[in-house]
């Protein structure tokens, strides 16, 4: 098997009404967790490195360990860039390798996003690596841009055909309610997600993929796990789960997950150590870190993004 692009994935995705997990990788034992969990599930999978990812395992690390995990488990895998924030790290990672690019121009004018997303895509398609897009700004922390709820936007549907027709771009990101990082809704808030956006987006685009950032549900047992081994986090609230099942029935393809991996590797190394403080084998506080993440992977393949057997 290969590296692949997102091009049939998504395609098959959209007619089944089920999406692709992006699981965004760090390092080897995330890695090994999210593959070895899609692998015995026959799941397809998209890997996405982020910026901050690159800079702190480097390009090639990840890619030789990408190539290994697929040597490995025998999936078709997707290396796909996270946020990529202007057109030369998205030419970086496609002559690197990567078969799928992100332009994220949410924070440009539309004028100036669409002109740098039709550059990438100018440039990628040449190469057969497929780009997404996005409209819309999500709240929430990423690499170093902070944007504020108050900063944040809902995608405009009345600019969706403008977009994707003058750019070309794969798939769109749209921004619906979802954030990045723990803290997505305010405590004693019920999570709300502009469904009837994403409704009106897929009418304006038939068969066209969506991609959804901020997916993740900050499973509350991994963070009482954190807090019961002395983390100190306040009230974090995710995307409920049954929102992302819904969205994975309707045009929403790819969903973007970071946070409950962090969560699921944090929680267990700090219950480890607090069970285990005379230990210091790094091996000893990984496995079940690793494990963790397999776990939670196979849930969400399961039970939240309905890819199982799809591969
Ligand atoms: O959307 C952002 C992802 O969670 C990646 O986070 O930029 O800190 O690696 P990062
Ligand atoms: P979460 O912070 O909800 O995991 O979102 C991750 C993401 O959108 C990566 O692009
Ligand atoms: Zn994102």
């Amino acid at each position: 098997m290969a590296m692949v692009t997102s091009t049939e994935m998504f395609r098959r995705a959209y007619e089944g009404g089920y999406a692709i997990g992006a699981f965004n990788v760090n390092n080897m034992e995330i890695i090994q967790g999210i593959t070895e969990a899609a692998g015995e599930l026959n799941a397809p999978l998209i890997l996405q490195v982020s910026s901050g990812a690159r800079k702190y395992a480097k390009h090639v690390y990840l890619m030789k360990l990408i190539e290994a995990a697929i040597a490995d488990t025998g999936l078709p895998i997707v290396v796909h860039l996270d946020h990529g924030a202007d057109f030369e790290i998205c030419k970086s990672c496609i002559d690197g390798g990567f078969t799928s690019v992100m332009i994220d121009g949410s924070h440009l004018s539309f004028e100036e996003n669409k002109a740098v997303t039709k550059r990438v895509v100018e440039y990628a398609h040449d190469k057969g690596v497929v780009v997404e897009g996005e409209l819309g700004r999500l709240a929430g922390v990423e690499d170093e841009i902070n944007v504020s709820a108050e900063n944040s936007a809902y995608t405009d549907p009345n600019q969706v055909e403008d977009f994707v027709k003058s750019t070309g771009v794969d798939s769109l990101a749209i921004a619906i309610g979802t954030s990045h990082g723990a803290y997505k809704f305010k405590p004693g808030t019920k999570p709300q997600l502009r469904f009837d956006i994403l409704k009106e987006v897929a009418s304006r685009l038939p068969g066209f993929p969506i991609v959804l950032h901020g997916a993740s549900s900050v499973i509350p047992k991994y963070v009482q796990m954190v807090n019961a081994n002395g983390g100190q986090m306040p009230d974090a609230i995710g995307v409920p789960e049954d929102m992302l099942r819904e969205a994975s029935t309707l045009a929403v393809c790819k969903i973007n997950i970071d946070s409950d991996l962090r969560l699921a590797m944090t929680g267990t190394i700090r219950e480890y150590f607090n069970q285990h403080p005379d230990h210091f084998d790094p091996r000893q506080y990984l496995t079940p870190a690793r494990a963790n993440i397999k776990d939670l992977v196979k849930h969400k393949i399961t039970n939240v993004l309905g890819c199982a057997g799809k591969a």
